[in-house]
């Protein structure tokens, strides 16, 4: 008899890669992958509790489980991830959702095998949620389901506290893999026939392995075979002149960079425990586009923080013009128990951060926007990952990190493709293959 699971992921790409080791886990049980709840013989909800909108949706998912479940109580639920590793989270998804078999946390996913079977030999939920002991499992095998892009993790944790945030209380410290393992699984990822090699970290550029992150990067950026080179997340105030210039001489190194300001006002930047000042991230900024003039830059804003001000808004209104990003992650402050900012005073009301978040929007969609205006008759070269059944398009990006369609009669995915942009809507561009 075939057993089927089907993996509910929310949140970032270190959340979409642990799905991808969560399904290695369950296929090499001898599960296989199905694409509804209802033919599952196991559900896994992996959660993010980043802000409370991410909360509250996974809340949802996981109470329209209990009638499903009724019927099949054969069905195993597992939750597990950053939510239930808040404290006192566990306690509280079991007491609101007492179907759910299986609650596990983010430094225990390697031992979701022994959880399934603790709990398929037994009537009890299993709750598991250790603290974090500074180590990296290296065990599991992530079955890929992004092909041709591929997720490597470099960092794990979190060490700056930033007072808004809930990522280091739930990833734990940050902890860095050895170089020589992930140069390995670069290696191996190439030669498999991956086109798009995704370092991933909380923070790279405080990454310290065997080689500091821009050596990790010129090491990998020499290794044989066409690919391209991205990472996430820089943070300003880790972000060097040596990482700058590896970019600035490796081809193979995507001309994007995600470098979240959060804001524009020091004083903001300063209660959100950022340690840079608008000045220095734009002297960042200017560096990185003297050395790299087409470099695409994006970012993540927070707006409401607590005790931000009109004028404080507007300084982030303006750091946007002055950079102009390619595009931008915009959300409202979402107070998150345990953090500084939530014993802050001076919460913004939410009206007010509702208006400004419109506002931002507006800004930073414009300059999207504009960009895209400038693709208009251009041939770019796209990376092709996907097909789009609504459109019946090939979906790809250039190496800036924006979204090209064309049609293609033949299967183009993991194929390097040139398109020569016929249409330019929003942040949607559209163009036909050029040979
Ligand atoms: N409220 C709103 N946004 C947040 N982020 C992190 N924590 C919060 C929070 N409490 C945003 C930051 C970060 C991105 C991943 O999520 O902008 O860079
Ligand atoms: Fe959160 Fe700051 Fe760490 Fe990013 S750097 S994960 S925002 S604490």
């Amino acid at each position: 008899m075939k057993k089927f699971y089907h993996i509910i992921t929310y949140g970032c790409q270190m959340n979409v890669h642990e799905s991808e080791k969560i399904a290695g886990i369950l296929s090499e049980m001898g599960y296989e992958s199905c694409s509804s709840p209802e033919e599952a013989d196991i559900v896994v909800f992996n959660t993010c509790c980043i802000r409370e909108n991410a909360e509250n949706h996974a809340f949802g998912n996981i109470g329209m489980l209990k009638k499903l479940k009724q019927r099949r109580r054969d069905m195993i639920v597992a939750v597990g991830g950053c939510l239930p590793q808040q404290m006192n989270k566990a306690e509280n998804i079991h007491e609101k959702f007492p179907y759910v078999d299986i609650i596990f946390g983010t430094h225990n996913l390697h031992d979701l095998k022994s959880l399934i079977l603790k709990k398929l030999a037994s009537k009890e939920p299993v709750i598991s949620i250790p603290e974090d002991d500074g180590s990296i499992c290296e065990e599991d095998v992530p079955l890929r389901t992004s092909y041709p892009n591929a997720w490597v993790n470099i960092t794990y944790g979190c060490n700056n506290f930033c007072s808004y945030c809930i990522v280091p209380y739930v990833r734990g410290r940050e902890r860095s893999r050895s170089s020589e393992r992930i140069i390995a699984e670069v290696r191996s990822l190439v030669a498999e026939g991956y086109k798009e090699i995704t370092l991933l970290g909380q923070n790279v550029n405080s990454y310290r392995g065997e080689l500091t992150f821009p050596q990790l990067l010129e090491t990998i950026a020499n290794i044989e075979g066409k690919f391209r080179i991205r990472f996430m997340t820089s943070h300003p105030k880790d972000f060097s002149d040596e990482l700058i210039e590896v970019m600035a001489k490796y081809p193979k190194i995507c001309h994007c960079l995600h470098l979240p300001v959060q804001s524009g006002s020091d004083s903001i930047l300063a209660a959100m425990n950022r340690r840079y000042t608008s000045g220095q991230y734009l002297e960042k900024v200017v560096k990185l586009k003297a050395r790299i003039p087409d470099c695409a830059i994006t970012t993540d804003l927070i707006v409401g923080f607590p005790g931000e001000t009109d004028e404080d808004f507007e300084a982030t209104l303006d750091l946007v013009k002055k950079v102009n990003f390619a595009s931008a992650f915009t959300f409202v402050y979402s107070k998150r128990q345990g953090t500084k900012a939530a014993e802050m005073p001076d919460q913004v009301p939410e009206e007010v951060s509702k208006a400004r978040i419109m506002r931002l929007v507006e800004l930073v969609n414009s300059q999207t926007r504009s960009l895209s205006e400038t693709y208009l008759g251009k041939t770019i070269e796209i990376l092709c990952e996907d097909y789009d059944d609504k459109r019946g398009m090939y979906m790809g990006r250039d190496e800036y990190g924006r979204m090209g369609y064309f049609i293609s009669s033949q299967n183009m995915i993991g194929k390097f493709v040139k398109i020569q942009i016929k249409q330019v809507n929003g942040i949607s561009l559209t163009g036909s293959a050029v040979v």
